[in-house]
């Protein structure tokens, strides 16, 4: 095959980066167009100036007998030189400029939902007044075309929140609280990420964003509130025997552990682990057994000396609040 054939061939592997559920150039939400946009504008400003600059050099190279006099040239360098880089570095910066107060964080009416990092994982807390704030963890939901304020802040070292798709990003410094507003304009789940160096596992501390139709998402969130409806049967008397309960929580049992993620909906959730399986009962049970061979650095120690069935009955447990 030619040169040119094989190049072909792997363009589509250089394309896929750009589109998918966790990427800044395929949009579901009004902040991640206006950046995405900004892009654009970007890279065309840079290609159109490099296009010039390369095509005046070859009309210099072609023409080098009849070029101007030196004096002609020095004058022309002096003086387009500097204004032309004026006026574009001058209309990009108008336009960042304008772009920025839309970007801006607004609290009026929106849904306040405050997300903490931690290593490696994330606590979420959505906050509805009357009552108090449903708890949850690795996992963002929100309402399709109703703007959400993100409370953001980390309880160790200096994790970064970012959902390419919609928008972002935003450190989370500790000892400090940062804003960041988000409008989910399309119904989907979205890859969240963290996005500043945090530790061993910073490349396995990721999330989901589902943006979910307004009514869809109130009745979720109005079953958030309320401990799941979930009898337990061996699983529940396992989990507290074993002392699970000290470190995680679920509404509506003695389990009232801060230490961990809490687990009151695991169910529902889209992965374990803070975005690295996708949920099921096995990958509850794996996590169990061998959580510093999945998350290396996590705080949590194995339960690999339980026995199997022991995990099973726990992991259907958990895999059953919902
Ligand atoms: Cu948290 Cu990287």
């Amino acid at each position: 095959r030619s040169t040119f054939g094989r190049y072909a061939t792997g363009a589509p592997f250089l394309c896929c980066g750009c589109t998918g559920r966790q990427s800044a150039l395929d949009t579901a939400g009004s902040e991640a167009d206006a950046t995405s946009f900004l892009f654009w504008v970007l890279v065309s400003t840079g290609a159109f100036i490099w296009l010039a600059v390369v095509g005046l050099l070859v009309y210099a190279l072609r023409n080098r007998r009849r070029m101007w006099s030196e004096d002609a040239a020095g004058k022309l360098i002096l003086w387009a030189g500097p204004i032309f880089s004026s006026v574009v570095l001058f209309a990009l910066l108008t336009y960042a400029l304008w772009l920025m107060p839309g970007l801006r964080p607004s609290s009026a009416g929106a849904l306040r939902i405050e997300v903490t990092g931690t290593q490696f994982w994330w606590r979420v807390a959505y906050h509805q007044s009357p009552g108090p704030p449903a708890i949850s963890a690795n996992e963002i939901r929100l309402p399709v075309g109703e703007p959400v304020e993100l409370v953001l802040r980390s309880d160790d070292v200096v994790h970064s929140f970012w959902i390419p798709s919609l928008g972002g990003k935003m450190d989370m410094i500790p000892g400090r609280t940062n804003r960041l507003s988000l409008l989910a304009n399309k119904a989907g789940i979205y890859g969240g990420v963290c996005t500043e160096f945090c530790g061993t596992s910073h490349a396995l501390m990721a999330f989901s964003a589902v943006a979910m139709r307004p009514d869809d998402f109130d009745r979720w969130l109005a079953a958030q509130s309320n401990p799941a409806a979930n009898a337990g049967g061996s699983g529940k008397d396992l989990f507290m025997r074993h002392g699970c309960g000290s470190c995680h929580r679920i509404d509506g049992t003695e389990a009232r552990g801060l230490v961990g993620p809490d687990l009151s909906h695991l169910g529902g959730r889209e992965t374990v682990g803070a975005g690295i399986l996708p949920n099921s009962e096995d990958a509850i049970a794996r996590f169990i057994a061998e959580p510093g061979v999945l998350k290396p650095g996590t705080r949590m120690p194995s339960f690999a000396m339980l026995p199997p069935d022991e995990i099973r009955a726990i992991a259907t447990y958990l895999k059953g609040l919902k």
